[in-house]
């Protein structure tokens, strides 16, 4: 009788603790890939106290307040893998607040760096998260190949999956379980193909000087503090002990041929998937900013959902709160 008393009522005292509390129930990990604990592969880098580790350290968050963001980093350089995190974005108004995670080697190779990104980049007054990704290689910060998409779910209601998958041919962003972009790896792309030892980084910080090129969007600390949650922190990829060696013979030396090699090539109904998810909620592709680039870029496919998009890269109709303000400039751009 108690027993099956409580079986009823534990969805329910989920269902009102998700309404009231701040820790929300994390979806089921990816298949297959274990999650680490933060002290297994992370450590800090900068934010004091505005790093908090729950969960017996699986979970970490970064908050935003006056005094300072929050951010931690792999300890390890990789050559390619699979790195993954469910994250739940802070609720309520969030404008000029920028959640990312991210691979990168900033910090080593000033001039020639390479970066993947998933950007989260607050919602304009309250309303939906702007998402974004992103692509870099060899310094190329000039040629941005950023797409933007309106998620099919609120970011801030739940943990969701938020993965990217690095392979020496092939890169994929994923959004759960679906593959939401591909880039395979060109000759015309040359360098700008990422293909250096990069970290993993996970920030909270204050966009507005970013986001406010123009005036606006900026960080309101009246609703401060701005918590990110990250979970399931996935990170299986190629350790590089001497980063400065990044020919492909020292990765397959180290790691072999990884399981994440074989993930890299997307089945008939993964790219159906894909294909639908971009036709539904991509906002935003630099392959179709005239103004921008008025050239496409080489790995651009013209024949791909032209009709969706307008001269200046954003969708037509239905999305005008990604329209306002000044079209093309890199502060939208940027945003
Ligand atoms: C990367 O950029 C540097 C500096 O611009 C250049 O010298 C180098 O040739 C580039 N690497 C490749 C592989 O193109």
């Amino acid at each position: 009788m108690a027993s099956s008393s409580s079986r009823l009522l534990l969805p329910l005292l989920v269902v009102v603790l998700l309404g009231h509390g701040r820790e929300a129930r994390q979806p089921p990990p990816l298949h297959g890939v274990r999650p680490m604990a933060f002290d297994e592969g992370y450590t800090q880098i900068f934010g004091s106290n505005n790093l908090a580790l729950r969960g017996q350290g699986k979970r970490v968050h970064l908050s935003l307040d006056q005094s300072t963001g929050a951010g931690f980093a792999s300890q390890d350089l990789f050559l390619h893998g699979f790195f993954s995190a469910a994250v739940k974005l802070p609720a309520d108004y969030a404008a000029g607040v920028v959640v990312a995670f991210y691979l990168t080697n900033g910090d080593r190779y000033e001039k020639t760096h390479d970066e993947l990104d998933f950007e989260f980049l607050g919602n304009v007054r309250g309303r939906d998260w702007r998402v974004q990704t992103n692509v870099y290689g060899n310094g190329s910060t000039s040629a941005g190949r950023e797409e933007r998409y309106d998620l099919p779910f609120d970011p801030t209601d739940d943990f969701h999956h938020y993965s990217i998958l690095w392979t020496q041919r092939r890169i994929i962003f994923y959004v759960d379980e679906t593959p939401i972009r591909e880039v395979a790896r060109t000759e015309a792309m040359g360098a700008a193909f990422p293909s250096k030892p990069m970290s993993l980084y996970a920030t909270i910080w204050d966009g507005s000087a970013w986001a406010t090129l123009g005036g606006r969007y900026r960080v309101d600390y009246k609703y401060a503090p701005f918590v990110a949650q990250f979970g399931d922190l996935v990170m299986q990829g190629c350790p590089v002990n001497n980063p400065m060696d990044h020919s492909s013979s020292a990765a397959a030396g180290a790691c072999g041929t990884p399981w994440y090699e074989a993930a890299a090539s997307l089945s008939a109904a993964q790219r159906k998937e894909m294909a639908a998810f971009r036709r539904g909620h991509m906002s935003y592709s630099y392959c179709h900013d005239r103004l921008r680039y008025p050239v496409a870029l080489s790995e651009c496919d013209a024949r791909v959902l032209p009709r969706l998009f307008g001269p200046d890269g954003m969708r037509y109709g239905g999305d005008h709160r990604h329209r306002r303000g000044g079209r093309g400039r890199r502060s939208d751009v940027a945003m």
